[in-house]
């Protein structure tokens, strides 16, 4: 039987998601969305580019959830952009209420599912699926780090004028302004960076992974990235059902690892059929754990304000 994964939410993400879900023949999708006709018309637009592409997987567009039953993984990319007038606070509710009630209705479904989690606040929005879904951390996990590596893979490639594919990178911490690009992790064919370019370059190619969403919002004016925001989740749902055991910086619920716990924080995972199959814990410097400890702060406040506002 084919695997089955379910995306919630048919915005530029969701769809982008989906459409490279069924290209790659990784499962058939269920594509949900809360506005009428857009997951039936773009889950059919999609169909009819198999024959083009050659590929033999079923999409499905609906506003609901019976046809979501048995989903072996269930991709979360619902919410709401930040509007004008729209705190972050704002935001985070919203997407709060949309979030739980997306899980609930998919994990009824699809108990035994792998809940990967796209929407923002990322990090509060995984706490989020996990705490509603009663699911183990195992199978809760959020994409930023897969993100935020590859820019910083990109601009190192770009910089240096090599192949994309022969930079590796390790971007850790929350998907924010206090990510934490680990330098020494990041080689070209296992050349560390810092035998190929100065610090000043280096700390520049950071401080833009950093930015690396703002970047693109600043183009893009009405809404935020999605082609590399879907390979990166495409790249977790893969390993996932191909229990290809990639290891991949990705949100995961710590429990004392880095020191940190009830938080998820970007860290490095080996991710295979069962989910989080094992959390590295690998040994930091003091500068290094000092930062990854500035943005589990970050992270914790988000979670203090949805805790005394929806508990
Ligand atoms: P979008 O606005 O294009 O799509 C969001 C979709 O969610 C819309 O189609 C909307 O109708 C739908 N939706 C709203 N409430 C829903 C509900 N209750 N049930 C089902 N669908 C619902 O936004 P886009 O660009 O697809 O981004 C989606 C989310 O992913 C945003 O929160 C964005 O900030 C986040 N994001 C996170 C990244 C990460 O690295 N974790 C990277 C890129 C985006
Ligand atoms: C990004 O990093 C908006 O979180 C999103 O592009």
């Amino acid at each position: 039987m084919p695997k089955k994964v379910t995306v919630i939410g048919a915005g530029n993400v969701g769809a982008n998601t989906a459409q490279k879900i069924a290209a790659k023949e990784l499962a058939d999708v269920v594509l949900v969305d809360v506005v009428e006709g857009v997951p039936q018309g773009k889950g059919l637009d999609m169909l009819e580019s198999a024959p083009v592409e050659g590929y033999d997987a079923r999409i499905t567009g609906t506003n609901g959830y019976e046809e979501t039953a048995g989903s072996d993984v269930v991709v979360i990319t619902a919410g709401f952009p930040r509007k004008p007038g729209m705190s972050r606070d704002d935001l985070l509710l919203a997407n709060y209420e949309v979030v739980k009630s997306a899980t609930e209705q998919a994990v009824k479904r699809s108990p035994n599912a792998i809940l990967v989690l796209v929407t923002n606040p990322l990090d509060a929005m995984c706490w989020t699926a996990l705490k509603v879904s009663g699911f183990p951390r195992e199978r809760v996990i959020g994409m930023a780090g897969v993100l935020d590596s590859a820019r910083f893979r990109t601009f190192i490639a770009e910089e240096l004028n090599v192949s994309f594919e022969n930079v590796t990178a390790m971007v850790l911490g929350g998907h924010g302004d206090t990510m934490v690009p680990l330098v020494r992790f990041t080689n070209v064919s296992g050349i560390p960076i810092s035998e190929l370019m100065d610090k000043g370059t280096i700390d520049r190619l950071v401080q833009r992974t950093r930015d690396g969403g703002a970047e693109v919002v600043k183009y893009l004016k009405t809404g935020s990235a999605y082609y590399a925001p879907a390979a990166s989740a495409v790249e977790m749902v893969e390993s996932i059902l191909k229990d290809k055991k990639k290891v991949l910086p990705c949100a995961a619920y710590l429990n004392g690892e880095y020191g940190i716990r009830e938080l998820f924080v970007g860290v490095p995972v080996k991710l295979g059929k069962s989910g989080i199959e094992k959390i590295y814990e690998i040994k930091l410097q003091d500068d290094e754990q000092a930062a990854l400890k500035k943005s589990a702060e970050a992270v914790h406040e988000l979670i203090s304000v949805l805790k005394q506002k929806v508990q």
